[in-house]
């Protein structure tokens, strides 16, 4: 299990390893904002504040975006990362 904080919204939530944010914002009514779902919008742009190493591993299309976006090292796209342990995230 992982527990996933999301600070923006004082929620923390646990689900099972694997889990994709993006289902686990929405099941929980967390206030990231998603559009395309497909790594391009940077509408879910998240701060990640704790457990950077329990998200799945950029793939070369966040890898691009996030850098075409001129991204901090800590924000990742939510709409594209799977949590595979604690984490703890809030808005921009
Ligand atoms: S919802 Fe568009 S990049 Fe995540």
């Amino acid at each position: 299990m992982a527990k996933v904080t999301f600070k923006s919204d004082g929620k923390t939530v646990e689900v099972a390893n694997g889990t994709p944010l993006v289902q686990v914002a929405e099941d929980n009514g967390a206030s990231i904002a998603f559009s395309c779902k497909a790594g391009v919008c940077v509408s879910c742009l998240i701060n990640v504040l704790k457990g950077m190493e329990n998200l799945s591993p950029k793939t070369e299309n966040e890898k691009a975006t996030l850098e075409a976006f001129g991204a901090k090292e800590n924000q990742r796209l939510a709409c594209q990362v799977t949590v595979n342990g604690d984490v703890e995230v809030e808005n921009p």
